[in-house]
């Protein structure tokens, strides 16, 4: 029955809904989805028919890490829901975690629209926002609250960043203090936190995507008592092997549990793009550096940290791909986008059946069969 359901859902998107969403411009079709979404929320048969569609559960699916039971390994990634106003929806979805924000010490506008293109062909868009958000004094409480609310089923995490204006990018100094501020209002009310030092396009760009600098910032941020809320660092992916990884060596000498790798592209080579449009990419052109370094950290690292691995997660195989290369979460943002909400309920049918093939328990046997 579930199956059926979700077949309509299914076609009820790619047929209905993304044919009208993607004739109008990107902006506008996020401004809409973000309002429905809301609105969707706010309305109980609506969720319970989502529920139902979205139903899929397994003990093969429950996985540990950073020390919480999630009810299954796919959450939603950063930035597509900045001011916490899709909660109930992303719940009725059957994220086992969704990750709010990217917030900011204060509220920020953004850049200059557009902020979104679509490149079909790639299966991903560009992103330009700039951490557009109502800042941590409003969103800390918001997302405190859907922490309260679904954080025994949906564990909710915040992500916070430095405030895009110039006075969090004048020097080191101030844009520690902003970090500083956002984690001090946050700390110890979500299920966990995700530290966001790589978005490209912002007010100096990212000052703590430096080892130097991200050592400072980190030795100030262990200062202050989460309440045993475990940590991951959202990592950049435009670096060497050998610059991610003294990234994480500078990170493995801190409070910091989880890495999740990794953040939008930047490189552009082999991309046809007019040089007019600005942003970085996101979805499928992310997917192969993504698992390339989840691998590499998985080998290097061991059991240090736990990895959250997003980057062009569109289907089950794509998650699969990333928990075998060492991901023990695995997220998404332009794969709700691209396939709609029932892709959720999609990846974990595809994984119990993957895990079943391959002859494993569960998930957590799974992480890094393939490194
Ligand atoms: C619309 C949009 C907004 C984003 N905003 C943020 C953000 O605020 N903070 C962040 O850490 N990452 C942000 N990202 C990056 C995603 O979290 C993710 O790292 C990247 O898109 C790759 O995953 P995907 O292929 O599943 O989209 C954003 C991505 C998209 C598509």
């Amino acid at each position: 029955m579930h199956r059926i359901f979700r077949f309509f859902t299914r076609n009820a998107f790619m047929r209905g809904v993304k044919p009208i969403m993607f004739r109008s411009k990107p902006d506008a079709a996020h401004d809409t989805m973000l309002k429905f979404g809301n609105a969707a929320g706010k309305v109980p048969f609506l969720l319970a028919l989502l529920r139902f569609a979205c139903k899929v559960e397994s003990d093969a699916l429950k996985v540990n890490a950073m020390g919480i039971e999630y009810k299954n390994p796919i959450g939603l990634g950063a930035g597509l829901d900045k001011n916490a106003v899709l909660a109930a929806c992303l719940h009725s979805c059957g994220f086992g975690h969704a990750t709010f924000g990217s917030i900011t010490g204060r509220k920020s506008v953004g850049n200059p629209r557009p902020w979104f293109h679509r490149l079909l062909k790639y299966y991903a868009l560009v992103v330009h926002v700039g951490l557009a958000n109502e800042g941590v004094d409003i969103n800390g409480d918001k997302i405190a609250s859907e922490a309260e609310k679904f954080g025994e089923d949906m564990k909710v995490a915040a992500s916070i960043a430095r405030t895009n204006d110039k006075e969090a990018s004048s020097s080191i100094d101030d844009a520690i203090a902003d970090y500083v501020y956002s984690m001090r209002k946050i700390a110890g009310r979500t299920q966990f936190i995700e530290l966001n030092i790589s978005c490209p396009n912002t007010y100096n760009g990212e000052p703590f995507a430096n080892p130097e600098n991200l050592d400072l910032l980190l030795a100030e941020l262990d200062k202050i008592d989460r309440k045993n809320v475990p940590m991951t660092v959202k990592m950049p992916s435009d670096k060497t092997w050998e610059e991610f990884r003294e990234l994480l060596n500078v990170i493995a000498r801190h409070d910091i549990q989880a890495v999740t790798i990794a953040n939008l592209r930047k490189d552009r080579t082999g991309i046809e793009i007019s040089d007019e449009i600005e942003g970085n990419f996101s979805g499928a052109l992310t997917y192969a550096k993504s698992n390339d370094f989840i691998r590499r950290t998985y080998n290097e690292f061991g059991d240090r940290f736990v990895i959250i691995g997003l980057g062009g997660v569109m289907t089950a195989e794509h998650a699969y791909a990333k928990i075998r290369a060492g991901a023990t979460l695995v997220e998404l943002v332009s794969g709700l986008m691209f396939k709609g909400p029932q892709v959720v309920a999609d990846i974990k049918f595809g994984l119990i059946k993957l895990l079943e093939r391959d002859g494993f328990a569960n998930i957590e046997e799974a992480v890094g069969a393939d490194a």
